[in-house]
């Protein structure tokens, strides 16, 4: 027989009269109604238990036979990513994404989508661009790739990697940074408006370790994003650790004070090298650290068997080759199964409150602000509608644009895409109460200067 690291401990037991009741109480600590399969014993705090997913192995009845028993969650390994959906500019290609995207949703799971915007498998034509037409390019595959998804995917890794390593604390060099500092948060607009139902994450590595450089500047951005507007999410802490990464001490506290920002937390693409109860211990210490922290929502680890990894020989996920469950599998479960509070649902559709009163039925006065982001021969243009003394029920804002077209908008109705255009409150947010805010915007080519909105209250 095979001696399992919880089996060694009942060896002294099995010699007494009582060995098999005594014997069976303690091989199964977890209680009678534990859960079996990891996304399961997820699903009991409301989170998930996710996997990433080679389109080339669905056809490997091991491999799909231990995905559909044990995950509620599916990341494209590579096959969303950048190369693989735009090879040649502007023709798209989803055959490979939409065998993963469909064998997910046949099975009842859900779907988180990677990645729409990173400097790294970048199709040659896009390698060799710069400037306002990279610019272009990279927000048009936004607006493309998440429409052609939309309503199908939880989150959306909207921009990967876009930080230094090391200790500068800088945005990593690219040829998307060398658009200008603005583009993640233009990608972030671009994906809110093309599929307004999913949440948007930004995603990193070596963002694990509280006072790394790295961490803390991820941390400021989600912060500046959230104080600003810019419809942010979530953070993804891909979470590949090895004896050179270890697992840091602080992870708990990296997560909760991101989830402090308002954002969910992810980890997004767990691998662990090792092996026997050192890997296990690290798994457990990294699945307790999610369930501690109310918003960190779900767990993905980068493939199934050790041999499905991107670095197969550091043998660090919770399956072996043969797709045998290791200890690190069994030490996963049994932290789900010991659960932790439940993360906290969040809506994503809008980044902006509106408070309905009753007693001030009349339309009142509105004012609108613009402020524009503009690069090159493009702009982010986001106008605020604020309420006078009275409630707004519903507003219009008249834009000019005398030089410049929409090319997408969001929170708002539109008539047009240049000249003058009148914009109107969508359901949500025609509401307004006395003396405040809500905010629509619009992204196009061209310049955004002179838009001099007014507004009217209908
Ligand atoms: C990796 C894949 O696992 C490999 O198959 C591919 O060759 C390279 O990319 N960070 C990410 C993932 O965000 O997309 C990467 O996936 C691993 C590091």
């Amino acid at each position: 027989m095979k001696l399992t690291s919880r089996s060694v401990a009942l060896v002294p037991l099995v010699a007494t009269a009582a060995a098999v009741v005594v014997g069976a109480t303690l091989i199964a600590p977890a209680p009678a109604n534990a859960a079996t399969t990891l996304g399961a014993a997820a699903q009991q705090s409301g989170r998930y238990f996710g996997t990433a997913v080679a389109a080339n192995k669905l056809s490997d009845s091991t491999y799909t036979g231990i995905l559909n028993r044990e995950f509620d969650m599916v990341t494209a390994e590579n096959e969303m990513k950048i190369d693989a959906t735009e090879p040649n500019q502007n023709q798209f290609s989803y055959g490979n994404a939409d065998r993963i995207v469909n064998h997910a949703r046949n099975q009842g799971k859900r779907v988180r989508g990677h990645t729409l915007a990173w400097h790294s498998q970048q199709p040659g034509w896009m390698q060799n661009m710069s400037g306002t037409a990279l610019r272009n390019a990279m927000l048009n595959h936004v607006t493309q790739v998440a429409t052609y998804y939309r309503g199908k995917i939880y989150a959306w890794d909207v921009v990967n990697e876009a930080f230094a390593d090391g200790s500068s604390g800088a945005r990593r060099d690219s040829n998307l940074q060398r658009t200008g500092n603005d583009w993640i948060e233009a990608a972030f607009r671009a994906a809110r408006a093309a599929d307004p139902g999913a949440k948007l994450c930004y995603n990193d590595y070596n963002t694990d370790d509280w006072t790394h450089a790295k961490t803390q500047a991820v941390y400021r951005m989600v912060q500046d994003f959230k104080s600003r507007g810019v419809p942010i999410d979530c953070v993804g802490l891909q979470s590949h650790f090895n004896p050179q990464s270890p697992v840091p001490s602080n992870y708990q506290t990296t997560l909760q004070n991101f989830a402090n920002l308002g954002v969910d937390v992810q980890i997004t693409e767990l691998d662990i090298e090792g092996s026997g109860s050192a890997q296990a211990s690290n798994y457990d210490r990294v699945t307790r650290a999610c369930l501690a922290v109310s918003r960190c929502t779900g767990i993905t680890v980068w493939g199934i068997r050790d041999t499905d990894s991107w670095r197969a020989s550091g043998t660090p996920l919770l399956f072996d080759g043969n797709g045998n469950k290791k200890a690190a599998y069994n030490s996963v479960l049994d932290a789900l199964n010991a659960g932790g509070p439940g993360p906290t649902t969040t809506t994503t559709t809008t980044t902006t409150t509106t408070t309905t009163t009753t007693n001030n039925p009349g339309p009142g006065g509105c004012t609108a602000s613009v402020s524009l982001n503009q690069w090159g021969e493009g702009f982010v243009a986001t106008i605020k509608v604020t309420a006078g003394s009275s409630a707004l029920r519903g507003w219009t804002v008249t834009t000019t644009l005398s030089n410049g077209t929409v090319t997408n908008s969001w929170s708002a109705n539109r008539s047009g895409n240049s000249g003058t255009i009148n914009w109107s409150n969508v359901d949500y947010n025609g509401s307004v109460a006395a003396g405040q805010s809500t905010e629509f915007g619009f992204q196009g080519t061209g310049s955004g200067s002179g838009l001099n909105p007014s507004c009217t209250a209908s």
